[in-house]
């Protein structure tokens, strides 16, 4: 039994294992029970003590190599294929993530935002009041009594419960209220009316019965209201042409203010913008009365009705203010150019990758208006 050729052929072959199931056959060969090595182990059971004596540590050291050798090899085999993984498996950290599936900014929200953008270069704060409102603020206070004709033409969706006062409530059919609970707000601040000058724009969802191509029964608006000294219509025609060219992106923007009637302003006005078709699509720009222009009605406006300014808190014969309150799904819809107001609210996913828009990374100022309660 020569165990050193034994031990030499073993430690051989482990060196040149290119393997792990190499590595572990071999071991099983020489380790395992009907092992080579294994073998001259149980040999030393039939030697003589004095033979046992001198060959016994020699088989256990060749042993104790073997089994060093062969987790070394292991060790080494596994170090490499890490190796070989790691550098197979290298992450670009300069290539662009992958991207997710993405929601987008509905054309409403957008313009909504945009609003408040331009009216917040002007010095005016985002108002917002609940979508359950009460039939005081919704029209009382706006100088729409119990049998003011108004309150049918909204066709008003009535709600069975009342507030506490009794009042009944009402989905908000126009974004007005703002305009009374934000006066009551601020004239509360002290008696002179101290919270004023109010400027604010209260963009949100409206209700009314009312569903057909050109109606749905939720719509949203955005309500502006300036309370000050000495305010008067010029303001007000200064203040939406200014508004109007920054939305529009276009410096040609002409206004034709129409004499009107709304309860809640006197005198009122309907204000028209020129426009003009440019490949089946309005385009606004122009005077409504250049060739190959018309006008289209844009929104209402006027001055604050006395009793309104009353209703919140001021006194007519020191503070003068005007309002407006404009169709945002008709501003988005002049802007970008869609033509069917029911697309807006069908919730297509098509249409919404179509014509939305791609999130802004930073909160908006009229982000989450649409959720107030
Ligand atoms: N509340 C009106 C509506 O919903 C719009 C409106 C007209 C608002 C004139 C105003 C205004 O503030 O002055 O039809």
């Amino acid at each position: 039994m020569d165990y050193q050729a034994i031990g030499q052929d073993a430690l051989a072959r482990i060196a040149g294992a290119q393997t792990l199931e190499a590595v572990e056959a071999l071991r099983i060969e020489f380790l395992g029970k009907q092992g080579s090595v294994s073998a001259l182990l149980k040999t030393l059971g039939g030697l003589s003590p004095e033979e046992r004596q001198t060959t016994g540590p020699k088989i256990h050291a060749l042993r104790e190599e073997v089994t060093e050798a062969l987790a070394g090899a292991k060790a080494a085999l596994e170090a490499a294929a890490l190796e070989a993984r790691l550098a197979s498996e290298t992450v670009d950290l300069t290539l662009p993530a992958p991207e997710g599936p993405r929601g987008s900014v509905h054309p409403v929200s957008q313009v909504m935002d945009e609003l408040a953008e331009i009216f917040a270069d002007m010095g005016f704060a985002v108002a917002t009041g609940p979508e359950i409102e009460d039939d005081w603020h919704n029209f009382t206070a706006l100088n729409m009594p119990e049998s003011h004709p108004a309150r049918a033409m909204h066709d008003t969706f009535y709600l069975p419960d009342r507030t506490a006062e009794g009042r009944e409530m009402v989905l908000r059919t126009h974004t007005s209220p703002v305009q009374i609970r934000t006066m009551l707000a601020a004239s509360g601040a002290s008696s002179d009316g101290g919270g004023a000058p109010v400027r604010i724009i209260a963009p949100g969802r409206v209700y009314r019965s009312d569903s057909d191509a050109t109606h749905t029964p939720m719509f949203h608006q955005v309500e502006g209201l300036v309370i000050g000294k000495g305010i008067h219509l010029g303001h007000l025609k200064w203040t939406l042409e200014t508004v109007l060219k920054a939305f529009f992106e276009r410096d040609d923007i002409v206004l034709r203010l129409r004499p009107s009637y709304f309860p809640f302003t006197e005198p009122s006005v309907e204000v028209d913008t020129g426009y003009s078709w440019v490949d089946g699509r309005r385009v606004v720009g122009g005077s409504g009365d250049a060739p190959g222009h018309a006008w289209m009605e844009l929104l209402g406006s006027g001055m604050v009705n006395r009793h309104v300014l009353e209703a919140g808190g001021f006194d007519p014969g020191q503070w003068q203010g005007f309002a407006f309150g404009v169709g945002v799904d008709r501003l988005a819809m002049l802007k970008y150019g869609m033509n069917d107001l029911r697309a807006f609210f069908d919730g297509d996913v098509r249409w919404l990758r179509h014509y939305g828009f791609s999130a802004l990374d930073v909160p908006t100022l009229s982000a989450g208006v649409g959720v107030v309660a």
